[in-house]
């Protein structure tokens, strides 16, 4: 694709498959099963379309920082914001330069997230760097299936997927990146959501700077 296409894609086309990819059914589950726990002041990186905002219980949350640098997302969320019980303020920033103060976040979640930002690593200090002591790393990720032919096609395709994608990688693998990232897991599943099983082997659980 010509660079001006590629452009107009990340542009206009790909918010409108991220939203749709993200709000399948067994994505909006997988939902379910952690952003409940959030609770006090909750940065959200990779906000999205807010899709997640729905499920935060009202009675928990203070506020929550929405982080994306993606202004088009951003714009779609403009409902979801607007039924929220609580102050959202969108953030227009990358999560590997987090524009908030040391301990300032009672919870952070991901979702569907650390399989995009271009440095992990980068990220993960900057999410510990922000959260209170005591705070909680709220995840749920698709990432690298626990089953070799499963990984051999996440390996093949990722270079084509990631084009396509907006940079999402189809094989990293989370629970060492967390770790290695200093964060302990006081709680973590996985199995393949229904779907595509490249992209659908799913780490989802709770997790505090080691
Ligand atoms: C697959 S979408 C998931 C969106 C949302 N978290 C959800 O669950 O529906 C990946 C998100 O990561 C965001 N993203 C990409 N690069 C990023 C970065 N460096 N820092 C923070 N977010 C980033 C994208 O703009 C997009 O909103």
């Amino acid at each position: 694709m010509q660079q001006w296409d590629m452009g107009l894609y990340t542009r206009f086309l790909l918010p409108k498959i991220v939203d749709f990819t993200c709000g399948t059914k067994p994505c909006m589950r997988q939902r379910a099963k952690i952003v409940p726990f959030a609770l006090g002041s909750v940065l959200e990186v990779g906000f999205g379309s807010g899709l997640n905002l729905p499920f935060y219980d009202k009675a928990k949350v203070r506020r929550v920082w929405a982080l994306d640098p993606s202004g088009e997302l951003w714009g779609m969320a403009g409902e979801r914001v607007r039924g929220a019980r609580f102050p959202v303020e969108f953030l227009k920033a990358a999560a590997e330069e987090i524009p908030l103060p040391d301990r300032s976040a009672d919870t952070v979640l991901v979702t569907f997230t650390l399989c995009t930002v271009p440095d992990v690593s980068r990220t993960l200090r900057e999410i510990a760097r922000v959260l209170k002591p005591g705070g909680e790393l709220l995840f749920s990720e698709h990432g690298l299936a626990p089953d070799e032919d499963v990984r051999r096609w996440q390996n093949r395709l990722n270079p084509i997927w990631s084009a396509f994608g907006g940079g999402c990688n189809l094989n990293r693998p989370i629970p060492s990146l967390l770790e290695e990232g200093g964060f302990r897991m006081r709680e973590i599943s996985s199995m393949y959501i229904p779907g595509w099983r490249p992209a659908s082997f799913t780490y989802w659980g709770r997790a505090s700077v080691a």
